[in-house]
């Protein structure tokens, strides 16, 4: 264990580098966090192919970022399992991030068999390509908190805590969650070069996310039309987290596969640590008073749609395993979200370079952290 622990995943600018060079393919790399996974890569001098839906927000951070001229973008649909398979086994990677998905609770519920699709069958479909992809040597497939069976406890969920889910979005995950353990054990462990896991993060902020019912650009949205934020579970706790937090976990986490294939298998948390939990209203609050405007209204329609209230997950095995941890505590990761959205409402600059500058400032705080852990 203790060698474990020495051989750490956070994200340093050392173990990073060997990014250089290296082919790596992201689906959804349109999306949010795919967007700014795709940034880093090519800041680390990656090639990177990104394969997913065109952007599904005007203003999307992926177009702001003009990562199709910096990238290999692939307008493709992983529900086609031919075209996907085609372009991965095209573009030789070493490292493939899933991350494509219909990601949104509402919507799952007004689409459940697009959700199903994408989440279950799309993923399958990733998983096949993958096998059937000698160059692979990682995979990082990402699903989500909301795959375990939500008991409404005060624990925080385990990576051997049951899956389940009362809608269909949690429930895709867990159904995802279940195919990669089917591929896993019937097809990819018997690849003695490729490692692969399954990672599963909380509810992420950060800069760049337009997405419809998420609270931090339906905020956004309301602050900048001068409209009150509507809430509709003000008191719900979620495992708010940077957008880099996860991300950075992922790639320190896949060059750990490369190298360990079995040992970094499995199933593993990314989560901020149990003193940043939050409720709606209190991370709400905070953003009222960086934007210096804005209020509060609870939602008053009486919506029969289930949503968790609240939700911890544990980080033990990946702090234990892989070294990782939280660099940002919540006020900084509100203050930076808040930051990017407040920087380019005002004009003051462009997205790249103010994503590259987040970059930038998160690799020092984490270095900062080494240290001071040392
Ligand atoms: N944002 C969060 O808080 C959060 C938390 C936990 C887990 N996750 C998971 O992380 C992953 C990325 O989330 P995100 O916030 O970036 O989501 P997002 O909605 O911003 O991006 C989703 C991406 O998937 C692509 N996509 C959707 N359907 C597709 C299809 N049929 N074919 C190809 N591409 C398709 C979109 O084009 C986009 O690039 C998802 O799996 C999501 O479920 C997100």
């Amino acid at each position: 264990m203790e060698n474990m622990v020495k051989a750490a995943a956070v994200p340093d600018a050392q173990t990073l580098s060997a990014y250089s060079g290296k082919r790596v393919f992201i689906t959804g790399d349109t999306g949010f966090k795919g967007s700014w996974l795709s940034l880093w890569l090519s800041e680390l001098g990656a090639e990177v192919t990104g394969y997913a839906l065109p952007p599904g927000y005007p203003r999307s951070h992926f177009e702001l970022l003009g990562l199709d001229r910096t990238i290999r973008h692939i307008d493709g649909d992983i529900r086609d399992a031919a075209s996907l398979a085609k372009h991965l086994r095209a573009a030789r990677p070493e490292f493939v991030f899933h991350l494509a998905a219909q990601s949104l609770v509402r919507r799952s519920y007004a689409d459940p068999l697009e959700t199903f699709s994408t989440n279950v069958l799309g993923s399958a479909h990733l998983l096949d390509a993958v096998r059937n992809a000698p160059s692979v040597r990682a995979l990082i497939y990402v699903t989500s908190d909301k795959c375990y069976l939500n008991k409404e406890w005060e624990w925080s969920y385990r990576e051997t805590d049951e899956l389940g889910g009362h809608d269909p979005y949690s429930a895709s995950k867990a159904a995802a969650e279940k195919v990669f353990q089917g591929y896993y054990h019937s097809f990819l462990k018997h690849r003695p070069e490729l490692g692969a896991a399954t990672v599963r993060a909380g509810n992420v902020i950060g800069g760049g996310d337009w997405a419809e019912d998420r609270l931090i650009p339906d905020c956004i949205r309301a602050l900048q039309n001068g409209k009150p934020i509507v809430l509709r579970n003000p008191d719900a706790t979620r495992p708010w987290q940077f957008v880099l937090e996860p991300v950075g976990g992922y790639l320190a986490h896949a060059l750990k596969l490369a190298q360990a294939p079995q040992r970094y298998a499995g199933s593993w948390n990314y989560g901020p640590e149990a003193g940043s939990l939050r409720t709606v209203a209190e991370v709400v609050g905070r953003i009222i008073e960086l934007w210096g405007a804005g209020k509060i209204e609870r939602e008053t329609a009486n919506d029969a749609r289930h949503e968790a209230m609240l939700l911890q997950l544990s980080i033990d095995k990946v702090r234990g395993q892989l070294g990782w941890r939280p660099v940002y505590d919540a006020a900084k990761s509100i203050d930076q979200t808040v930051r990017w959205y407040r920087t380019m409402d005002r004009g003051n600059a462009s997205a790249a370079d103010l994503s590259r500058a987040q970059i930038r400032e998160y690799m020092a705080a984490a270095a900062d952290a080494a240290k001071a852990a040392h």
